[in-house]
């Protein structure tokens, strides 16, 4: 099984889509609901609504953050590959010292 970092961000979201429609056995983490509803989004922007719930139904989502290592647990459970998306992206000199 592959795992998704950052399924709900731009580089993650068009990843989880191009894995899904391949067929591959994937779980993504995500830190909040709402997300959901933008991979979601992003999804039915490329393929018709149906195709597109399908496919996203088809990926397992598991609720962690990659600072969290215990919440990380459950995600890399049979995992055997790894894309690792999530980062903090951002032009906001403020966020410069954020791990
Ligand atoms: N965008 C590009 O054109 C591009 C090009 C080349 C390389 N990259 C690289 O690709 C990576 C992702 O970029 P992006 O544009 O997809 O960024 P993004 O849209 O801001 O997405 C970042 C993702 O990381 C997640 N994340 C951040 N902190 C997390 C944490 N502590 N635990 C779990 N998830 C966390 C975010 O989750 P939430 O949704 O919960 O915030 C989101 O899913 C970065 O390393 C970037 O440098 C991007």
């Amino acid at each position: 099984m592959i795992l998704v970092t950052g399924g709900t961000g731009l580089v993650g979201s068009h990843l989880l889509l191009d894995l899904a429609k391949s067929g591959q056995n994937v779980r993504a983490i995500y830190r909040t609901e709402s997300k959901l509803f933008e991979v979601k989004k992003v999804f039915s922007y490329y393929i018709p609504d149906k195709e597109a719930t399908f496919l996203f139904d088809s990926i397992e989502w598991v609720q962690a953050d990659i600072l969290d290592i215990p919440s990380l647990n459950e995600a890399f459970q049979n995992i055997k590959y790894v894309y690792h998306c999530a980062a903090i992206v951002s032009f906001d000199a403020t966020n410069a010292k954020k791990t």
